[in-house]
């Protein structure tokens, strides 16, 4: 068992979360997560940073404490870390009277430290320089952003600043910094950002001040209680304060100075204060560095920004609130690449959900409980031949790798297998066979085993859903390392309730165009009682039915899994459908309104007990549901998803 510490970096609370910051702490979970399944020991903290003269400044203007400002935001994160169901061991807040303590245990040991050379590695020197509130941070001339000395990140004019502070050597460790970052005791990841950090070094590091004059809302520094430390000085130290580095805590000598990985989660801006200032500070002091600092990408929109000043956000509440956390915390992680910037869509968001989740993943587990249900009573068959769907290791290491989409593309790709296993065996073939019984038991025990090893292997990614498929396979838990090996489920056992796992969206576009189809604007010459034509509308009072009548016709959900043009007709599709427990070729008159390949994944309903047919030679063994309107079939479909071969009343 190995021991890891995880952080995020903390976060700054002028405002509630942003999305990137939903980003970097559900991607953290995801690896705390993977780590905790693969039986080793993890502490993951994350927090907030609440210091600061921009934090003094937002408070005064809403007219609050900057204690009640922070103490608010600070209750707003931790609530969506819960809706997010990230699962971390601590939370620091900079304004914590332990974060204190420690900032101040730390400040002591550098007063008393000296640097390779026997300097002190702190003195009070004079600063001067162009400093951003808000960015709580000093530029160099050439980084400003002219006409107005502005910073590049604000846009906002900077201020030309000059006092006397207290300044860390950060020049003396130029040398230590950089035989530790290439002999790998500090790992940069990815490739580009170590040799960001490297060539920053080569160009000769300045000293950096350490405390700031002008600044109330901070830790006051002993020797001038006016000053405060600087509020990047005040916020890497959490990474030991949060395991109670001042008392001595057992936490810091086993996740800090012990650890086997101290991990440091951050987005590449700010790599180098992680880098070079916070591991240089520790060197001053003797504690030991992180020993892995892992920079991820960007999101942005529209290939923009993401900036509340000019509108362009991605709320995370309501991203979460519309698909459910998994689907957020899956999207996240699968659809760009963890360390590169990549722009969100609201399409991409939906289309991966349906694809991905509905369809691949949701129809793997209704299918396969389903025909258990059918055939085995709802209990696990004998194993016989069965053989494993995957392997566990590869996607575990790409979890620890930090490639969260190589980790999710391999379980994937497991699933799209055992999809096309239960096609190309077809069992309800099988099924109608009695001495076909030990292969349909074998491939039924080993569907079960595959699902259950891929709710294990998704489970740093989607801890919900992970958790309902195994309560649907009669295991009351969440997956832990024994549920890596493969033959764990125990034939006999009782499956627990089939329900569908991930329901079928409407796209955000198609639904705001189906709402304007909705209440078509007449267009202005039409009268304004125009009748509205009604397509093969019954004759009032014409011959009824009785319900036994009705009830005879067997309406079946069914989904479309290949389609073609019939050759020599305009009319006619052939279609191949999946009603869950068996397939069957379909013939149906609406080439006229759609082209094969849009069909395919497409759940329609089918007339199932209707006599086989032919229709220009090719069997047709049901009827697909459609309205017509001028002649032009409209698919029938469901509302939301339903599990394959759901009947239709
Ligand atoms: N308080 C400092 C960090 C101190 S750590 C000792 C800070 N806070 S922050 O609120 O600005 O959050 C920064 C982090 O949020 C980034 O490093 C990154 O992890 C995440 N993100 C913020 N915006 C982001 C995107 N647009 N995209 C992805 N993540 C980004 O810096």
């Amino acid at each position: 068992m190995k021991t890891f510490y995880h952080t995020t970096p903390i976060y700054y609370v002028n405002d509630v979360p942003h999305v990137g910051h939903a980003y970097c702490t559900v991607a953290l979970d995801a690896l705390s997560r993977a780590r905790r399944l693969q039986g080793d020991r993890v502490y993951f903290r994350t927090g907030t940073d609440e210091r600061g003269q921009d934090i003094e400044r937002i408070a005064r203007e809403k007219g609050i404490s900057p204690q009640e400002h922070t103490d608010r935001i600070a209750a707003v994160f931790r609530d969506l870390w819960d809706r997010l169901d990230v699962a971390y061991d601590g939370f620091i807040r900079t304004t914590d009277e332990k974060h204190k303590r420690g900032v101040l245990r730390l400040w002591s040991r550098l007063r008393e430290a000296t640097v390779p050379g026997g300097q002190s590695a702190i003195y009070r020197g004079k600063y001067t320089g162009w400093y951003c509130p808000r960015c709580e941070a000093f530029y160099d001339e050439e980084d400003l952003v002219q006409p107005g000395n502005s910073c590049p990140d604000h846009l906002l004019p900077c201020e030309w600043t000059e006092e006397e502070n207290f300044f860390f050597r950060l020049s003396a460790y130029g040398d230590w910094l950089e035989k530790a970052i290439r002999n790998q005791e500090i790992r940069i990841e990815p490739e580009g950002r170590r040799n960001e950090v490297l060539s920053v070094i080569r160009q000769g590091l300045h000293d950096v001040s350490v405390s700031r004059a002008r600044v109330k809302w901070g830790i006051p520094v002993p020797e001038e209680p006016t000053h405060v430390f600087y509020v990047w000085m005040d916020a890497l130290t959490n990474y030991i304060t949060a395991l109670g580095y001042a008392e001595h805590a057992d936490l810091y000598g086993i996740f800090w100075e012990r650890a086997d990985e101290r991990l440091h989660l951050v987005g590449k801006e700010i790599i180098r204060f992680h880098c070079l200032l916070w591991p240089a500070m520790l060197k001053a002091v003797g504690e030991p560095a992180p020993t892995r600092v892992f920079a991820h990408g960007h999101l942005t929109k529209g290939g923009r920004k993401l900036s509340k000043s000019t509108g362009n956000v991605i709320d995370p509440q309501e991203l979460s609130a519309r698909l459910g956390p998994d689907a957020f915390r899956y999207f996240f992680l699968r659809e760009g690449s963890f360390s590169q910037d990549w722009d969100f869509t609201d399409e991409a968001y939906t289309k991966r959900y349906n694809s991905d989740l509905a369809n691949d993943l949701g129809n793997l587990v209704s299918r396969s409980l389903t025909m258990v249900a059918r055939y085995c009573e709802g209990k696990v068959p004998p194993k016989g031949e069965a053989t494993p769907a995957l392997e566990p290791g590869p996607v575990l290491d790409r979890y620890q790798a930090l490639d969260f989409g190589g980790a999710l593309g391999t379980v994937w790709e497991a699933v799209t297998r055992l999809n096309q296993l239960i096609v190309v065996n077809a069992p309800w073939e099988l099924a109608k066979d009695p001495a076909q019984r030990p292969r349909l038991d074998a491939l039924l025990y080993g569907l079960l085993e595959g699902v259950r090893q891929i709710a294990a292997l998704v489970s740093p990614a989607m801890p919900r859903a992970a958790r309902r498929i195994f309560a649907m396979l009669g295991i009351d838990r969440d997956p832990g390392p024994q549920d890596l090996a493969w033959g764990v489920l125990v034939p006999g056992s009782s499956l627990g309730t089939i329900e569908p796992l991930f329901p079928r969206v409407e796209s955000q576009n198609r639904k705001e165009a189906a709402v304007s189809e909705e209440k078509p604007v007449p267009p202005a010459a039409a009268p304004a009682a125009a009748p509205v034509p009604v397509a093969d509308a019954p004759a009032p009072g014409g011959d009824r039915i009785d319900i036994s009548e009705f009830a005879r016709v067997e309406l079946r959900a069914a989904r479309v899994i290949a389609a073609e043009a019939v050759s020599g007709s305009k009319k006619l599709l052939k279609l191949q459908v999946d009603l869950g427990t068996e397939q069957r070729q379909v013939v149906a008159g609406i080439a006229g309104a759609y082209a094969p390949e849009t069909l395919v994944g497409r759940t329609v309903i089918i007339v199932a007990n209707l006599k086989p047919a032919k229709l220009m030679g090719l069997e047709s063994n049901g009827m697909v549901l459609a309205g017509s309107i001028d002649g032009k079939p409209v698919l029938c479909s469901f509302e939301s998803d339903v599990p394959l071969g759901t009947k239709v009343k």
